[in-house]
């Protein structure tokens, strides 16, 4: 029988001596020792109850001091931490009107949850591929309570605006009399290119939510974070929501690990990606977006078709014990992309050995 296309994925990426995009992914029994020999002081202590207690206050405690906000709240998801949000915008401005980008995650992948289940409608300040501008918010043909920004935008490639363009376009919300919430699932490494730091870039905003498992490598879950009587009702709402679950310390513990160890490493991912992206813009018919990278993700675009170039990306690994990256989608005809993530293991790369593995990569898809 044929391995499963998941499984061999997985097994030939961890088989690997180096990678270039994301981070390994270890078995269960590594990831439980990882974490159990971490020096987190709270695995010597008690498990939280309800929503309450343990690693899941700690985590909430300190995920709100790094965000300069009074309170922030512990979700398992961030689909669910944004619906409560947008729901507690809403009851407050007596507005379910919420303006967003149409590629925003809410739109794109979580089944229009924040329409079919939270009743809101969402409205779009632009459709282009890029961040709203503070002119076409300001414009807006109709009225909206909240203004939703996702920093970075993912699905246009991960891009940000500028510090001034951010601060001008939360203005023009605030001259609508709408809130602000930022998606901030990879708002960790968005303050280099924003140059500023968290508080400053998460203070901005009425609400905040970020991810734990994405950049900070933790299990699952998410934090909404506000003033104390926003906190509260997030809290309220996410019991209604089937979120305030009997524990949920695996998560947290993880996360506050993965606060530890990835958040100070950040700026360095952020820089090195610059590099390796410019290595990649050197491939036959590669191209890069944005062409300096926002952050440490940006996207890479190689001539197609998806399949033949991520049957090549195993072949690779299987040959090289080099992980390149992928997965590739089909874009267009003949145009694949990827997302490409440099984290800890790209930092072992000089441009050279991008350009080497990336041409090893070509080549392995032009044989088929
Ligand atoms: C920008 C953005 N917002 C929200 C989410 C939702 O997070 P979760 O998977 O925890 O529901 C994601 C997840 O990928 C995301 O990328």
């Amino acid at each position: 029988m044929a391995e499963d296309p998941a499984e061999r994925r997985w097994r030939l990426m961890n088989g690997c001596d180096r990678m270039l995009s994301g981070n390994r992914a270890p078995s269960l029994r590594e990831r439980l020792a990882d974490l159990a020999a971490s020096s987190l002081p709270e695995l010597d202590g008690r498990a939280d109850v309800y929503g309450g207690g343990g690693p899941v206050t700690v985590l909430e405690k300190r995920v709100a001091g790094l965000l300069g906000k009074p309170d922030a709240v512990f979700f398992p998801t961030g689909t669910m931490a944004q619906q409560v949000a947008l729901r507690c915008w809403a009851e407050r401005t007596g507005s379910d009107v919420v303006a967003l980008h149409p590629l925003s995650h809410l739109e794109v992948h979580e089944r229009k949850a924040f329409t079919t289940l939270s009743r809101l409608r969402g409205v779009w300040p632009t459709a282009e591929r890029r961040q709203p501008t503070a002119q076409e918010v300001r414009e807006l043909d109709e009225p909206f309570g909240t203004l939703l920004v996702e920093l970075p935008l993912r699905d246009a490639g991960f891009l940000l605006p500028t510090w001034d363009e951010l601060n001008a376009l939360v203005a023009a919300a605030r001259v609508r009399g709408a809130k602000v919430h930022f998606d901030g699932a990879r708002l960790w490494e968005s303050t280099p290119h924003l140059g500023r730091d968290l508080p400053t870039v998460a203070g901005l905003a009425d609400s905040v939510y970020v991810s734990l498992y994405k950049t900070l490598g933790g299990l699952s879950g998410a934090l909404l974070a506000g003033a104390e009587d926003f906190a509260a009702q997030a809290r309220a709402w996410r019991h209604r929501y089937g979120g305030t679950l009997f524990q949920q310390w695996p998560a947290a513990v993880a996360a506050l690990a993965g606060l530890d160890r990835e958040l100070p490493r950040l700026p360095e991912y952020v820089a090195h990606a610059k590099v390796v992206a410019q290595a990649l813009a050197k491939l036959p018919g590669a191209r890069i977006f944005p062409q300096v990278p926002h952050t440490h993700q940006f996207q890479l675009w190689l001539p197609g078709p998806a399949d033949r170039l991520n049957e090549a990306a195993l072949r690779l690994a299987e040959q090289q014990r080099t992980w390149f990256c992928g997965p590739f989608t089909d874009r267009a005809p003949d145009l694949a992309c990827a997302e490409i993530t440099a984290a800890r293991p790209a930092l072992d790369w000089t441009a050279d050995d991008v350009t080497a593995a990336g041409t090893a990569l070509l080549e392995l898809a032009a044989a088929g």
